[in-house]
């Protein structure tokens, strides 16, 4: 199993925190393959979560440090997300039917899903000011007219714009190794939210389902370009993600979600 890793947001203990929860999955990914570690895999399960708790209450105190306005919120999502955990985690101990992988595998999409939407909020907030030097205007600002009306779609939305925002930034500021690592986040929320819009969508949508993945196609070569220095962070952000996203929203996005329930 490889193991996914998490866009660098630019603070060190954050990133190693990062690191080392996605390191315990991966590993407790392996152990859970075996139904007679079924033992072994609880106590890992369990120190995952103090593992988790710790890199939370670290970042907290880095939101509240920043000056970020959605701290309190954010603290009650984290709160709620250990609850949830623990409480898959007991059900397991207590003798659930469903296999330990599984619950390993629903661990790893949670704690993406949160790093890449939720914490991505305040990452801008850790980054350089805006960049008026930049040849490329930066990405617009996200405007509730793109909304579709379902929460976690528009999460999504919001967080992917986040990240152009970064890219733009990040102009001559970045070496390759962190725009690769910015990149390889990129893909790994791009392919969520896919994944997402696709299973939310009850029927079948061979169209919407055509339109990402050529997207994917387009970010995977314009991806080399960048690292190849033949296309700048700024240009990438501006003409690749926003373009395309908002062109995306507009035209697929809306029309399908606008109708359903958040
Ligand atoms: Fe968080
Ligand atoms: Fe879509
Ligand atoms: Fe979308």
């Amino acid at each position: 199993m490889t193991t996914p890793s998490l866009p660098q947001c630019g603070n060190a203990l954050i990133d190693d925190g990062h690191r080392r929860l996605m390191a315990a999955l991966a590993s407790l990914g392996e152990i859970a393959t075996r139904p007679q570690n079924r033992a072994e895999t609880l106590v890992g399960l369990k120190g995952f979560l103090d593992l988790l708790r710790d890199h939370f209450g670290i970042e907290e105190i880095i939101m509240r440090s920043v000056g970020y306005a959605g701290a309190e919120r954010h603290a009650r999502i984290h709160t709620r997300l250990i609850d949830t955990l623990g409480e898959q985690v007991d059900r397991l101990e207590f003798g659930a039917a469903f296999p330990a992988t599984e619950v390993v595998a629903r661990m790893t999409d949670m704690l993406i899903e949160h790093e890449l939407v939720t914490d991505s909020e305040y990452w801008t907030s850790l980054d350089a000011a805006e960049r008026p030097d930049l040849p490329h205007p930066a990405p617009r600002p996200w405007d509730r007219s793109l909304d579709t009306g379902n929460a976690r779609i528009d999460s999504h939305h919001r967080a992917l714009s986040r990240l152009a925002t970064r890219f733009h930034r990040l102009d001559g500021r970045a070496d390759t190794g962190h725009l690769a690592n910015l990149l390889h986040g990129l893909n790994t929320l791009m392919r969520l939210h896919f994944r997402t819009e696709e299973t939310l969508w009850p029927e079948s949508d061979p169209h919407h389902a055509l339109a990402h993945s050529h997207f994917l196609e387009t970010l995977d070569h314009a991806g080399r370009r960048l690292l190849e220095g033949e296309m700048s962070p700024s240009a990438f952000a501006r003409d690749v993600l926003d373009h395309w996203l908002v062109d995306h929203i507009r035209a697929a996005d809306q029309p399908r979600f606008r109708v359903l329930v958040p």
